[in-house]
């Protein structure tokens, strides 16, 4: 969690860096604060809440001269949000200022011995500890900056992307990495460092990702030297070139960045198949996949480990995998797969499913399932991130940047990089009819027309969400493939909304939730066609009989439904395999249009963070 950024150069350090952080303010945002080298001292100013608090702290407090300095946007772990625990940190003297993203795990002994030689803490945080470490280190080795990091870091359990400077020696940066991403930008005599390449995207296209155990010392008008911080070797680094441009991260006209993204869906899925499904030619090809086909269909099982919104994708996958390509899927919470000992052998294949490919409990769960013996494949978004790299092998689903804490165009892109896994295998297998598996893929390359259309009923649910805002609980109701759907439904409203809210299988309503309901409890049904079209109908009379008000997404056309709901939001119709594809669409609608009607902030939720880089 926490986004970091920092700057060395020749140009102001402060528009790029307050700049840098709201971009990176997904990562957590309920404290933020700079350091900047003036040119005689350090400037520093941090405060809780956003960045544009801390744009209104700084104008008034501290002199924004300099070009190097560093800055940081929190999600708190160790300490409460407030301005004292809020980044950047100073040693004891006064010389180090250091921002931290990850926790230091054993942050408390370390801060005893430190405390027995005299110094003192200000804060409650781990980050606190490491600076002081840093600089006891320094005095005690006799040794600069960057080696004491060094030393420093190997004393240290725990998960970390740091960038310090000493204002003794303002010429340099030090960064390392261990568990949360770190790039560094390398400009024309200049350089960035941030959490990813959003901050200086229009400064660069060239980028260095440190792996994990990594550091490196950023020099004022010097190459960046790269080392490994066990055993002090250099490493030559990769230098990537950036596909990102400016307008994939603003927010394009919309008032949101989650309407944004939402509306993107129709051309993010057609870039998710683009030239990976030819459905004329009947061809469903995935470079990271081809050459494991073997793998996959003599698994024993396919294990799916992820979380949030990306284990509900899992949950879609769970039904595609077993009913196209008759393999048996289990998918679990990534943060309880790595705990409880599973037992995986080397004939299971794991997919991890992660749209910032950064979630640090699917990055263990990824470790663990290495460590058994198992093929890992990734599923993510973000191009080059941790488990991306992690994974044996995977495929990119394309979405672009997701800048809004709730996710939505990664879900859907999930669904149709795992459709095509699904796909690519039924036909290895031989499990699907030729008849059935052209339909597939003649079905899914119409996906993005059908979103686009069910896009259109945005102004209706907007009027539903607008009767509903005041409820206090809601439940979400499918069957079959639509069931995850209704669990991702309730999901997107109680992240951006605060409203309770419970998704179910429609069937298993009676055997509790059924007790919830009365004339004041909104149930949002998924009743579009499928094998379970009657017994969803069923399920809607029991709810009626108890007074329940029914928002239902039906298929076009639609009529029983329509006559027994008291609202409806239509999907166009398409094969009960790909339906997750539409019916999700209305849900993320609704949820949007509640929590802007509520006056919520869509885009970056209370108390939660776009990738969760701790466990
Ligand atoms: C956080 C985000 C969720 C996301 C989950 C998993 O909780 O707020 O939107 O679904 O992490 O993230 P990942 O990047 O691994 O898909």
């Amino acid at each position: 969690m926490c986004g970091i950024v920092g700057y060395i150069g020749n140009r102001e350090a402060y528009p790029i860096i307050l700049n840098g952080l709201k971009r990176l303010e997904y990562r957590g945002y309920d404290s933020a604060g700079v350091a900047l080298y003036d040119g005689s001292d350090i400037q520093l100013s941090k405060t809780q809440g956003k960045v544009a608090d801390l744009e209104k702290k700084v104008s008034k407090e501290i002199s924004t001269k300099g070009t190097l300095g560093i800055g940081h946007t929190r999600w708190a772990t160790h300490g409460v949000p407030n301005d004292i625990n809020s980044h950047p940190h100073y040693s004891n003297s006064g010389d180090l200022v250091i921002i931290h993203n990850g926790i230091i795990e054993n942050y408390a002994a370390i801060k005893k011995e430190l405390s027995n030689r005299g110094y003192t803490f200000k804060s409650d945080t781990d980050t606190e500890v490491l600076v002081n470490l840093i600089e006891e280190i320094k005095k005690q080795h006799k040794v600069k900056l960057g080696k004491a990091v060094q030393i420093a870091l190997n004393q240290v359990v725990g998960a970390y992307a740091i960038a310090v400077f000493d204002r003794k020696k303002p010429d340099e940066i030090v960064v390392a990495k261990l568990g949360s991403p770190l790039a560094i930008g390398i400009g024309d005599n200049e350089f960035f460092v941030a959490s990813d390449a959003t901050p200086f995207i229009e400064f660069t296209n060239n980028a260095i990702y440190l792996e994990d155990e990594e550091m490196a010392i950023v020099r004022r008008n010097k190459e960046v030297k790269v080392r490994k911080i066990k055993d002090d070797s250099l490493v030559d680094p990769y230098i990537q070139e950036l596909k990102l441009n400016l307008e994939q991260i603003e927010k394009g006209g919309y008032e949101h960045f989650m309407l944004k993204e939402i509306y993107e869906q129709p051309s993010v899925i057609k870039d998710t198949y683009r030239g990976r499904l030819l459905a004329e030619q009947g061809i469903v090809k995935l470079g990271g996949l081809e050459d494991y086909i073997q793998k996959f269909t003599h698994a024993d099982r396919i294990i799916i480990v992820a979380c949030g919104t990306s284990w509900h994708a899992g949950l879609v996958a769970e039904y595609m995998f077993e009913d196209l390509a008759r393999i048996p899927v289990e998918v679990e919470y990534a943060s309880e797969f790595r705990y409880r000992n599973p037992i995986i052998t080397e004939k299971d294949v794991v997919i991890a499913i992660s749209q910032s490919g950064e979630t640090a409990d699917t990055l263990a769960a990824i470790k663990l399932a290495k460590e058994k013996g198992a093929f890992v494949y990734g599923v993510c978004n973000v191009v080059g991130s941790t488990i991306s790299r992690e994974t044996h092998s995977g495929t990119y689903t394309h979405a672009g940047p997701e800048i809004g804490v709730a996710s939505t165009k990664a879900f859907t892109t999930q669904i149709t990089v795992l459709m095509m896994i699904a796909l690519r295998l039924a036909k290895e297998k031989g499990t699907l009819s030729q008849r059935d598996y052209m339909l597939h893929l003649n079905e899914l390359s119409r996906i993005p027309g059908h979103v686009e259309e069910a896009l259109r009923s945005d102004d209706k649910i907007q009027e539903i969400a607008a009767i509903f805002k005041d409820a206090s609980n809601f439940l979400y109701l499918g069957r079959g493939y639509n069931f995850p759907v209704a669990l991702e439904g309730a999901l997107k409203l109680k992240e951006i909304s605060y409203i309770h809210a419970e998704g179910y299988p429609a069937a298993e309503m009676k055997h509790g939730p059924i007790a919830l309901i009365d004339e004041q409890m909104p149930v949002v049904v998924i009743a579009v066609n499928s094998n379970h079209y009657e017994k969803v109908v069923s399920n809607i009379e029991e709810i009626k009989a108890r007074k329940g008000k029914i928002i239902a997404v039906v298929t076009e056309g639609d009529t029983t439904v329509k006559e027994l709901a008291d609202y409806i939001m239509e999907v166009p119709k398409t094969p009960e395999t790909l339906t997750p594809l539409v019916t999700t669409i209305p849900l993320q609608l609704l949820s949007y249009h509640i929590a802007v009607l509520l006056g919520k902030n869509v885009d970056q939720p209370r108390n939660l963070a776009k990738s969760v880089t701790v466990e």
